[in-house]
């Protein structure tokens, strides 16, 4: 056992509101723990990205260990919400999909390239089926692509065949924006500074010890509707690739690293982190993307560590 409390109690849930967050002992149970502040955020995420976690960044100051001073490792990166809300010295950034790992390479080296780039682009259909049938090679104009197709496709969805060809449909928006300069400009020299890998998570991790931090955001399981997160991520990650990530959680535990899982809340994930603290995360979402419908969902920070020194259950 990684944690501390001994008793087996309701899981902490954290709300997550507009103007805070609220901290309670269970999901029926009123009285309230603390009221965490939610921090001021600098650098914000510029992909919209399925699974990110916009919440998170409210609560990003209360998920480091205390007196965190090691190294940062996030290897499902996609939109690098925790990563852009933490600004940590020292990162360790990955993630399987290549063109999204070469993006934040190009926003890294060449800010200026991509927006310059990225100005020379209509916002129509026309252009969108266009660009959308291209394969760039300069990491310039694969970054401008890969942004510009983020903002373009319905519900900012990344997907390919198994040729490897993006196949979203245009998504139609209006009032469409491109990208803010200055949102792409303060996570250039963020990322600058970070190692940025493209791979499987297993491998990227391999090199944390003890005293760093490694926050990992699975695609979340399917079947699991009321996150509303996407069936085809069940193509992406299997459940043998969600118990292989609970064994990569454990050993990394084991060696000292502060290890922080996000996931759906449900007990067949819970099962898999024995030893590991549980909360819970409510919230207000759209359900099925941006452009669904608002619902309440709930979600899970499992953690080898208690969070804000509040107790919780041990699993
Ligand atoms: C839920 S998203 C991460 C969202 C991110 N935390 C954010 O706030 O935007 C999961 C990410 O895992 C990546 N992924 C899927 N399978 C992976 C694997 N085996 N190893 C590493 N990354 C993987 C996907 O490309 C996707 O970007």
């Amino acid at each position: 056992m990684w944690g501390s409390a001994k008793e087996k109690t309701t899981p902490v849930v954290f709300e997550v509101r507009a103007g805070e967050v609220i901290v309670r002992r269970s999901s029926r149970g009123r009285a309230i723990i603390r009221r965490l502040s939610n921090g001021s955020v600098h650098a914000l995420p510029f992909l919209r990205w399925a699974g990110g976690k916009q919440w998170i960044a409210r609560l990003s100051q209360h998920l480091l260990p205390p007196n965190f001073t090691g190294k940062y490792f996030e290897p499902f990166l996609g939109a690098a919400n925790l990563f852009l809300a933490l600004k940590p010295t020292r990162a360790v950034l990955s993630d399987i999909n290549q063109d999204l790992i070469c993006t934040y390479r190009a926003i890294a080296n060449d800010v200026e390239g991509v927006i310059a780039t990225l100005q020379q682009y209509a916002f129509n259909k026309r252009f969108f089926l266009a660009m959308r049938k291209k394969r760039p090679r300069h990491p310039i104009r694969v970054a401008a692509r890969f942004i510009y197709l983020n903002k373009t496709a319905w519900n900012g969805l990344y997907r390919v065949n198994p040729l490897g060809q993006f196949n979203v449909p245009y998504g139609g928006h209006r009032n469409l924006r491109i990208c803010p300069n200055d949102r792409l400009r303060g996570a250039s020299s963020l990322f600058h500074g970070a190692t940025l890998l493209e791979g499987d998570f297993e491998r990227s991790v391999s090199d944390a010890a003890s005293g760093d931090f490694v926050y990992l955001d699975p695609p979340y399981i399917t079947g699991h509707t009321n996150n509303g997160f996407l069936s085809y991520n069940a193509r992406l990650f299997s459940w043998d690739d969600q118990v292989r990530l609970s064994v990569v959680a454990k050993r990394l535990a084991g060696k000292g690293v502060r290890v922080l899982v996000s996931n759906a809340n449900h007990p067949a994930v819970s099962q898999l982190y024995d030893g590991f603290f549980h909360y819970v995360v409510e919230r207000n979402s759209l359900i099925g993307g941006w452009e669904g419908t608002r619902g309440r969902v709930s979600e899970s920070l499992i953690s080898s560590f208690p969070l804000i020194g509040v107790q919780s259950e041990v699993l």
